[in-house]
């Protein structure tokens, strides 16, 4: 049957040559489980008797007594090894492979190796064996047939299900299987990317494919919405949510996988094309400490410089130094705040990486000095992983020269095929010198340039590949450095391409700015190298809707930094349309419009003025909140906490935020929503947390509403709804100037929403927005902020003691209490306090107390 099916591919790829010269662009793609071997012969398949595998403990004392070894065998005479280890910080790792240990071994996907603690057995029966650690987790390993149950605290989290184990080990497939059930939640949530809700749906019916994660690009349509189709990233994360108690597994395996869900028993079943199983088990028990538990696996994110928050303009493509220089002038003549310009492909001479167009930009370093003297704005130019087969080229030759491109399945020609500039090979960023070459790429003296120059865009790293035949990727036996299969390493190939980018940019500025890198493609470690955006997407309000779920999801699996295309890369929006896709782009990490090649011209400077005024207001209160979203930021690179949040992750007892995904927090104390349909006049909202209340700050009103309720806010174009929580501190900038560098030293305004005891807090960060010195010597400002109206004091303390602050300040001269005489009034009474009257005296942010 698959034989046939190959045929028939192939007959497809043949009248497709003919048809669209040699990429065989009209198959389509992606493929579905019922064409790819590994999702159709084992979707169905479960083990019988004679195949399910039983457990025996060989060795209780491994690795320092933290690992137990188990042989599986079954009745067929297949065997395995299992060893289970304890890990620091109330996690298990499982491992399952043959005994010559054969399968590659994923790397730079973890930080580093996780630390093992004791593992203690407690019991052993003809049964099961129990052993546990001494912070509370427990496994107990039933023998005849397999299953490992995870307990914390006495607490059941999440059972590994022998019984769906099957290995295949030929020379066509290393494709192997399990099972983990999560008996305590009732939603499952992660395996990111996909173009779907928050909630992992239900797959095991067979109605619909089973979640895939393999990084695909999507070609020349955009991505499809509310489906499990794989998309351009890949962390192979679920969590298991239980309003008692959330666990969660992280597969640390790079390799094509399609899994199952099914929500009637809260289970997923991995069908996975290679690598070796190799399971981390989460054992929470709350759903932060779940997500922590993952992120310090993979680690965290270093902090972006300051200007990476601001607005971003791009689109395919600015194509000259005039076009470049005529939008950003019209940034400042329309006065719309600009941070940086993008530059797509064009910019190159014939799709060469590291090369400029000589007539179209023929002097970069005076094209970026100017940049650079419009407030310190800066460009990112696009950078991908296929470098264009042109003896003149001198990075082509070196890399051929060097050995260093991926090779056919042979290992030892470069392999060849068709991206941006014709015919290409590909940087095999596995190899560590590969990686070094491209790394010194980045280097003023390689591609002439400036730190104006402010980052790179790794596209394309997929790899994209423009033939269908292999739904637009390598085929899975090319070969990589040390032999290793492109099968066992796809999904981990685009994250590789951003290590090495990274360390190109901490060379190039002597490790003194924080690198800028956006990806497309990404893995489970990406965050320490990249941020990502969704990709291709379309210009309508659908598409809006889907970017919402999906940065709360890549939120909680550890990649906080994430956008999509405003308005939509293809299509052409509505106005209307684009102003509510910036009314929630201002609430997105990631702010960035961009337009595909061809689409009308669409910054925010062309339309009318009512629109501009609308955008303006908009982009404004962007800006105005970067000190919340700086200490945000900051606050994910010492804990791993999301930026965004969906409700249940907030407010785990309130059962009716469990599946909104529309809505969101933004840290704790920004609660927003986008407006999903053409001509709303009011927006729908359910406002978390019984003992909260909210308070509208952007609609015509200051609103106070109720936690534990629902209303119907009335809206109109001009705004998109966003609620400040009352008890917070929200620092905030006074005001907007061409871009972060502007206003980055301005003091701050403080907006003091209280509570009903007239009080409130909140926490401010601060350093010098650029270096890491934040790290290295530890060279920054960290304050809990509180405010007691009932004697009108404000007061700083220092969260931590070791930092220092240099000569680092942060000067407040202004307050805003947002106050509520009655509690049961739906107002608030803002006052101001500015320099008309009682001008607050600066305050140097030391510890400090001071009457307002
Ligand atoms: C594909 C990317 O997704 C898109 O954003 C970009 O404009 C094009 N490649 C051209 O580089």
């Amino acid at each position: 049957m698959m034989e046939l099916l190959r045929l028939l591919v192939l007959g497809m790829a043949l009248w497709a040559t003919t048809a669209v010269a040699d990429t065989n662009l009209d198959i389509p793609f992606p493929y579905n489980c019922s064409t790819k071997t590994t999702c159709s012969s084992l979707r169905l398949k479960l083990p019988n008797e004679n195949e399910e595998f039983n457990a025996q403990l060989v060795n209780s004392s491994a690795n320092n007594n933290s690992t137990l070894l188990f042989d599986l065998t079954n009745k067929r005479g297949n065997k395995l090894a299992l060893s289970i280890s304890a890990i620091e910080g109330k996690r298990f790792r499982v491992i399952v492979e043959e005994h010559d240990e054969h399968r590659y071994k994923l790397e730079h996907s973890l930080e580093k190796e996780p630390n093992l603690v004791k593992l203690t057995i407690v019991e052993t029966s003809n049964i099961s064996v129990t052993a546990q650690t001494e912070s509370g987790s427990k496994i107990i390993v039933k023998t005849t047939p397999l299953s490992i149950e995870f307990y914390q605290d006495n607490a059941l989290t999440s059972i590994f299900e022998g019984n769906r184990i099957i290995f295949e080990d030929t020379e066509e497939s290393e494709a192997f299987t399990f099972s983990v059930q999560f008996p305590n939640a009732n939603r499952l949530m992660g395996l990111h990317e996909h173009a779907d809700n928050l909630k992992l749906r239900h797959t095991a019916d067979f109605s619909i494919d089973p979640y895939r994660l393999r990084n695909t690009d999507y070609g020349t349509t955009e991505y499809s919405l509310n489906t499990t189709k794989s998309m351009y990233g890949s962390i192979p994360v679920i969590y298991g949510f239980g309003n008692k108690t959330s666990s969660g597994i992280f597969h640390h395996n790079a390799a094509e996988q399609w899994i199952d869900i099914n929500n009637n028993r809260h289970s997923a079943y991995f069908m996975v094309d290679g690598g070796r199983l190799d399971l981390f088990v989460l054992l929470g028990p709350s759903l932060p400490e779940t997500v922590r538990q993952y992120v310090d696996l993979t680690g965290k994110p270093h902090l972006p410089q300051l200007w990476a928050l601001g607005y971003h303009q791009c689109r395919w493509a600015y194509n000259t130094t005039g076009d470049v220089m005529d939008t950003i002038g019209n940034f400042d003549t329309y006065d719309f705040p600009l941070d940086v310009l993008w530059l797509d492909i064009e910019y190159t001479s014939e799709r060469k990486w590291f090369t400029w167009n000589a007539s179209s930009f023929p002097d970069p370093v005076k094209l970026l000095n100017w940049v650079d003297a419009q407030g310190h704005r800066k460009l990112v130019p696009i950078s991908d992983p296929h470098i264009k087969i042109d003896p003149a080229y001198k990075v082509y030759n070196d890399l051929l020269n060097g050995g260093w491109f991926v090779n056919n399945s042979d290992g030892l020609s470069p392999f060849v095929g068709e991206c941006w500039p014709g015919n290409s090979s590909w940087v095999d960023y596995l190899n560590p010198e590969a990686r070094d070459y491209y790394a010194q790429l980045h280097l003023y003296e390689n591609f002439p340039s400036t730190s104006a120059l402010g980052g790179y865009w790794n596209d394309m790293n997929e790899p994209t590949l423009f033939d269908n035949l292999y739904e637009r990727t390598f085929p899975f036996d090319l070969v990589h450095h040390g032999g290793v299969k492109h099968r066992d390493v796809h999904n981990i190939y685009g994250m590789l391409q951003t290590m090495s980018t990274h360390k190109g940019l901490m060379t190039r500025d002597n490790g003194t700015l924080r690198p800028f890198i956006l990806s497309r493609a990404y893995f489970a470690g990406s965050q320490r190298y990249a941020n990502k955006w969704s990709g291709d997407n379309w210009g309508d309000f659908e598409d809006l809707r889907y970017s919402v779920p999906m940065a709360l999801t890549s939120n909680l699996v550890g990649l906080p930094f994430y956008g999509a295309d405003i308005p939509g890369f293809f299509g052409t929006a509505t106005e209307e349309l684009l102003v509510r896709w910036y009314q929630i782009g201002i609430w997105l990490p990631f702010f960035r419009a961009h337009a595909a090649q061809g689409s009308p011209r669409r910054e925010p400077f062309r339309f009318g003025n009512k629109t501009q005024a609308i955008l303006r207001k908009n982009m404004q209160l962007r800006y105005k909140h970067l000190p919340y979203w700086y200490t945000l930021f900051y606050e994910n690179t010492v804990t791993g906490d999301p930026i965004l949040r969906p409700l249940l992750y907030q407010y785990p007892e309130d059962p009716v935020g469990y599946d909104l995904d529309d809505e969101f927090l933004i840290g704790t104390d920004i609660l927003t929503t986008s407006v999903y349909e053409s001509n709303a006049t009011s927006v729908r909202i359910y406002f978390p947390g019984q003992s909260d209340k909210w308070v509208l700050i952007n609609g015509n009103s200051t609103h106070l509403y109720n936690g534990g309720t629902w209303a119907n806010i009335p809206i109109d174009i001009t705004f998109t709804p966003a609620f400040y929580r009352a008890g917070s501190i929200i620092p905030r900038k006074p005001r907007v100037l061409r871009s972060t560098a502007d206003i980055k030293n301005d003091p701050l305004e403080l907006h003091i929403v209280l509570d009903d005891h007239q009080k409130a807090k909140g926490r401010l960060y601060s350093d010098d927005f650029e270096s890491f010195k934040y790290q290295n010597e530890k060279e920054y400002l960290y304050y809990s902020l509180a405010y007691d109206d009932a004697t009108s004091t404000l007061t700083s303390s220092p969260i931590d003691t070791d930092n220092s602050p240099g000569n680092l300040t942060v000067q407040i001269d202004r307050v805003v209490i947002y106050t509520s005489d009655n509690a049961d009034q739906m107002t608030v009474r803002k006052v101001e306090i500015d320099n008309t009257g009682k001008k607050l005296n600066t305050i140097n942010f030391i510890n400090s107390s001071i009457k307002l």
